[in-house]
């Protein structure tokens, strides 16, 4: 009897995890959320008993008028604003780093007291900041806020920052704990913790070792290749994961060490189902380390904020540059980025002015939303948008751009936009999914089509404030007929008339784009074969659990294949399935998903690892045949090295020489595995000479961290 009611209690248990659509893994399919950007101290004040906790006392502000101290906000106060944000469509959160951060105040240069109300300088990653929680630093406001979050279907993606602990030359000198038991600081660094260089400065931005190794901001470098912080960082992150969150936004990953950080997101996505999205800092598509930046996210498994799109976006809304300058990074992009449509896109956020205070017009702010809402990739609304705040002070920067929230209006006109765009982007999965074409452009108009399979949403922006356009010559793969407005004139859009053509190209009737309008048609397709629109991780090794999301699975369960092997099917739904990687050979593999029914799917890629991943330093000595302009790369027998590639793309590298001849990089390579490797050069012209010699051979350590240091064979 007993047995019988555990076993009932089990299976109602299982059940209320199957039809909870809520629970389960679905983070990995972050394409379908519209992610809001919250700073946790400027959102809402939920509890005043936390405003000015004893062991910090004194960061507090109450008039709210030093920017550089807390102001208040806090966990509670997110959480009592779970029903505003998911009214508003808002189906993910982001908040500040929630890590204990600096206790100190540190003066700035005019000699007022500041704080790391915004939470970048972190001293004990397995506890909670004291000022959004309670002065226990314990977990209790935040696992209510997470639970509150997930019964409003909201997602929570914390901010971490591994790349640093504390200011290192004042306050608490990078002081790090380990849940409360101290580690260790910068300045008397007997373990080797930190990296001890110089602030990154001038030409060392666009330095590949400077930006990974030396100082940014003077915050305490930490040295991810020592075990110790390694294995710090990935218990810190694995603890939030128990702690229910579905994401990570990575600060500063072009200046965290990139090979390490493949382990690290190799790490997460070992213990569950998560969606991590970093911060490489770049202006556009021409910066030096452009190449860089999508390399690591084709490979590492991490994708990345849209910088690039980011700038174009702000160009052509706020001062009116002309609409190629967005369609020509939208194109750049889709040639080098793999998984462009995982890219975190954004107006605005806490580095930069908001986007009023760049151009106060509100009709461009909404023009700018419409196409973040719409565009490839994931959106992300830095909070306030919607009611349109700004501060333009010193023309609106930090800290000025992050002042408190100003109210929680339902009826604004953006708060109304997102809410739309956000239930066309779960209803039409050409929105998370599609490819992105451009259809018609002038300097002020924007026809863009996305698609997915049979399903389309075309998009037209007339950002012109006085002028309408009338548009001829459009095409569309919109069905036949009359189309209605989807935001029903939220935007001044209007209807169109749809002709028959052919190859996808309907012919759409002259029409008249008013100004300032935004118009959204759409067409979702009905019943069809099964289609994949995305995996989630990318990578892993047999025995991680990837997610596949799309449409038409059918609800009985099928198979899904790596190539031609069979994987374990953990959950399937006609939308989202989960599977077991399966134990093939490291590599590409093709993804399919065949229905019960026998149809079987596209293809999409997965790169199966060989093991866990774990970081190790390879150091090369005396490769000295090369001229300024080549590189030394890292090429082995596994996936992780490249298997054998000898292309800038495909190889690890390039490697770093700050002691040139010598050379070294990180990279994260199969635990417990023994490896083949060697050394290339590849010429600033691309020829490639192979060091001499037999493979070298290297067992990786099954935890930890590994070092291997050989000389180049002549
Ligand atoms: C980038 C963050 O977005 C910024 O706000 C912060 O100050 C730096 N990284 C350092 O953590
Ligand atoms: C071909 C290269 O020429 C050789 O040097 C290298 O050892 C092998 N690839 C890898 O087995």
């Amino acid at each position: 009897m007993r047995n019988l009611s555990y076993k009932l209690a089990s299976l109602l248990f299982l059940f209320s995890i199957l039809l909870n659509p809520l629970s389960g893994a679905s983070a990995a399919d972050f394409k379908r959320e519209v992610i809001y950007q919250i700073i946790t101290d400027r959102f809402f004040d939920g509890s005043t008993s936390n405003n000015n906790p004893s062991q910090s006392a004194g960061l507090y502000d109450a008039t709210k008028t030093n920017w550089r101290l807390y102001w208040g906000g806090d966990l509670q106060g997110i959480q009592q604003k779970m029903s505003y944000l998911a009214g508003m469509g808002v189906t993910a959160i982001w908040i500040s780093p929630p890590v204990d951060n600096l206790n100190t105040n540190i003066p700035d240069g005019g000699g007022n007291p500041t704080a790391s109300y915004h939470g970048y300088q972190g001293r004990d990653f397995k506890r909670i900041e004291e000022h959004f929680g309670n002065s226990g630093n314990t977990w209790t406001d935040f696992d209510a806020m997470v639970s509150a979050a997930h019964a409003a279907g909201i997602k929570v993606v914390i901010d971490f920052a591994p790349n640093h602990s504390t200011q290192d030359n004042a306050g608490e000198f990078g002081s790090l704990y380990d849940n409360g038991t101290f580690l260790g600081n910068y300045t008397s660094d007997t373990n080797g913790y930190f990296h001890h260089n110089a602030n990154i400065s001038g030409g060392g931005w666009d330095d590949r070792y400077q930006v990974e190794y030396f100082t940014l901001f003077d915050l305490a470098d930490l040295n991810q290749e020592h075990a110790t912080i390694d294995g710090y960082m990935k218990s810190a992150a694995q603890l939030f994961q128990q702690h229910g969150v579905d994401g990570f936004r990575i600060d500063a990953i072009k200046h965290v060490t990139w090979g390490w950080e493949y382990s690290f997101a190799n790490s997460i996505y070992t213990y569950g189902d998560s969606f991590i999205f970093g911060e490489w800092y770049q202006g556009n598509t021409s910066d030096p380390l452009y190449h860089d930046s999508y390399k690591f996210a084709n490979k590492s498994g991490m994708t990345m904020l849209d910088f690039p799109l980011n700038t174009a976006i702000r160009s052509v809304f706020a001062s009116n540059a002309n609409f190629s300058e967005i369609d020509s990074v939208i194109n750049q992009e889709a040639t080098n980025f793999t998984w462009k449509e995982d890219l975190v896109t954004f107006i605005d956020n806490h580095d930069m002015a908001r986007f009023l205070s760049v151009n106060n017009n509100n009709n461009r702010l909404h023009e700018a939303m419409s196409f973040v809402l719409t565009a490839r990739g994931v959106p992300c609304i830095y909070y306030g948008t919607e009611q349109y705040l700004h501060n333009d002070t010193s023309g609106g920067t930090d800290p000025y751009n992050r002042p408190m929230m100003p109210g929680f209006s339902t009826t604004t006109t953006a708060y109304t936009l997102t809410s739309r765009l956000s239930s066309l982007r779960r209803s039409n999965p050409a929105v998370p999914y599609g490819s992105m074409t451009q259809r018609w452009i002038n300097n002020d108009v924007y026809i863009y089509e996305r698609k997915f399979f049979g399903s389309t949403v075309l998009v037209a922006i007339n950002k012109n404030e006085t002028s309408s356009y009338s548009i001829s010559g459009l095409n569309t793969s919109l069905p036949v007929g009359t189309q209605a407005d989807y935001l029903t004139g939220l935007l001044g859009g209007v209807p169109i008339t749809v002709g028959s053509g052919s190859g996808g190209n309907n012919p759409v009737n002259t029409f008249t784009l008013p100004a300032h309008a935004v118009s959204v048609w759409q067409f979702t397709e009905g019943t069809a074969g099964p289609e994949i629109g995305s995996l989630g991780p990318t990578v892993g090794q047999p025995g991680v659990k990837t997610v596949i999301a799309g449409r038409n699975f059918g609800t009985t369960t099928g198979t899904v294949k790596f190539g031609t092997t069979t994987a374990t099917v953990n959950s399937w739904t006609s939308t989202q399935i989960v599977v077991t990687t399966p134990a093939v050979t490291n590599g590409n593999y093709n993804v399919t998903v065949t229905t019960s029914g026998g149809s079987v799917s596209n293809g999409i890629q997965f790169t199966v690892l060989t093991a866990k991943l774990i970081p190790v330093t390879f150091t090369v000595y005396n490769a000295t045949p090369t001229v300024t302009g080549d590189y030394i790369f890292l090429t082995g027998n596994t996936v992780e090295l490249g298997a054998w590639s000898t292309t800038w793309d495909g190889a690890f590298g390039p490697m770093l020489t700050p002691n040139y001849p010598d050379w070294f990089i990180t990279a994260s390579v199969p635990a417990g595995q023994t490896i083949q490797f060697k050394f290339i050069k590849i010429a600033s012209g691309g020829a490639v000479t192979w060091e001499n010699g037999s493979n070298h051979t290297y067992t990786v350590p099954t935890t930890g961290t590994g070092f291997v240091n050989v000389n180049w064979q002549y």
